[in-house]
């Protein structure tokens, strides 16, 4: 499975450092998460943050945007050095057409499904994503517990993938550590964000080279 830490449980006082113990420890990726305090009730940072970012780091950007209305900043995100714009199902943007906008930026698109959404709620945008992410937490802090009963929905959306012939990636965010990753990757998802259990890891690239070592199923 690849790894993408979550940098919202870093010490953003030294963002620029966290970037680089991010891509010492191994992994293949950064998730930064964006909350608007009003799609889940905390706030994080936004484009002026990332685009000060994107010169400190050759790492791709995973944009994870918990926003009520992300079609609005989508031009922004793109502009300011996102490589992958995800945006939440649950979100009041016009799905399909933010999909296409973020593609004809040249961006990769995402979707993300909350705990209590079901997996249909993203067949009908499959062929439009390049990932899908599960959430295994419910949105808007990092440290939470993993929600081990979101797997049968990760191999409902493994198999539907699958029956389609498509090649849409699937993360896991959320309570991701050890003892989670394997469960995950049985389930069917590519993709590990590991936040928390990442930066207090005592030796975050022995955490990072684990989770390497887990086959997907599917
Ligand atoms: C939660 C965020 C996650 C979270 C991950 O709303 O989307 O990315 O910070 O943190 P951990 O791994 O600590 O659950
Ligand atoms: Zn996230």
């Amino acid at each position: 499975m690849l790894v993408s830490p979550s940098i919202l449980t870093c010490d953003f006082a030294h963002l620029e450092q966290e970037l680089q113990f991010v891509k010492q420890s191994g992994a293949d990726m950064v998730h930064l998460d964006v909350m608007d305090g009003v799609f889940v009730p905390n706030l994080s940072f936004g484009p002026p943050v990332i685009e000060r970012l994107r010169p400190c780091s050759d790492m791709f950007f995973d944009v994870h945007l918990m926003m009520e209305y992300p079609d609005r900043l989508i031009e922004a995100f793109a502009k300011a050095g996102a490589d992958l714009i995800n945006f939440h199902v649950e979100s009041k943007a016009p799905i399909a057409e933010t999909l296409d906008k973020i593609h004809a930026l040249g961006k990769k698109a995402a979707l993300t499904i909350k705990p209590k959404t079901p997996a249909s709620a993203v067949f009908p945008y499959l062929d439009k994503v390049d990932m899908l992410l599960v959430m295994t937490v419910e949105p808007g802090f990092g440290g939470q517990s993993f929600m081990a009963d979101m797997m049968p929905k990760l191999g409902e959306l493994r198999a539907e993938i699958n029956r389609r012939g498509l090649s849409v990636q699937l993360q896991v965010d959320g309570g991701i550590a050890s003892k989670t990753a394997p469960i995950a990757a049985a389930a069917g998802a590519d993709i590990a964000v590991v936040g928390s259990a990442l930066f207090n890891a005592s030796d975050a690239a022995a955490l990072v080279a684990e989770i390497h070592t887990l086959r997907t199923n599917g």
